[in-house]
Order: structure tokens, then sequence, then C-alpha cells
């Protein structure tokens, strides 16, 4: 019997989508405001999802001091209070979209959890618009 545990968590960033390939009118009319030549920031709200069977020594599936911390050290200390475009590695050559940045998030803690769990991540880029991986 599977069992989902969740920890939510948050980081504010800035932020600009922008294709370098198309011209500044064709950025303007895909990406609206979001293509604001001097950025803008987002409170980004994520919900990262553990699955698992319950470890009956511990009676969890995973220790969530464990999993906050992993968040803490890998997502909100690599990007929060950062400019997405200009301050990350990550986004240096990628869209910094909802899309893009749930997908990065989803790979950096992929990598670090056991693979006996499955992994989902939702993240909120408004109250009201979010993507999820996993
Ligand atoms: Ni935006």
């Amino acid at each position: 019997m599977n069992i989902s545990v969740t920890r939510r968590a948050h980081f504010n960033a800035a932020h600009r989508l922008h294709n370098p390939a198309w011209t500044d009118e064709k950025n303007r009319a895909v990406f609206g405001l979001c293509n604001n030549p001097n950025y803008h920031g987002h409170n980004y709200e994520m919900e990262v999802r553990v699955t698992g069977e319950i470890d009956p020594e511990t009676g969890m599936v995973v220790d969530l001091a464990w999993l906050a911390q992993l968040i803490k050290n890998e997502i909100e200390a690599r990007f929060d209070h950062k400019n997405l475009n200009l301050d990350t590695e990550e986004f240096r050559d990628l869209i910094p979209s909802a899309e893009n940045i749930c997908l990065v998030i989803w790979r950096i803690l992929r990598e670090r959890l056991p693979e006996k769990f499955d992994l989902h991540v939702r993240l909120y880029e408004t109250p009201r618009n979010s993507v999820e991986v996993g």
C-alpha cells in the first residue's frame, strides 16, 4: 500500500520569459507581461509529494524533517531571492517558465531521493496557476 507525504515550500524569484531566436514583437505577443525586459517577480509555492511504502520501523514513508531540509538546501538556497535568468546556471539557456522551473526542481530532487520513492512536484506561479511534474 503506497502512501504519499507532501511538503510545501516556497521561494521568491524574478524572471523574464524571452526567446532570443524571436523578434521583440513575437516575444511580447507570446509572453505578454512575462516578457518585461526589466524582469518581474513571483511568489512561487511548491508541493513536493513523495510516495512509497510505510517503513514499519518508523511508521513513516519518509522523514519530513529530512525532506524539508533537502528542499531548503537544494531548491530554496539555489533559487530564493534570485533572478532566475541572470543568477542561476539552470536557466542561463533555458526559458524559466513555470513548466521548466518545475522540471528542474523535479530533476534536482529526483537525483537525491532514494529510487524506491515516486516523486511529484507541483509548482504554483500564482495562486491560480500551477504545473505538475511526475
Ligand atoms: Ni512571470
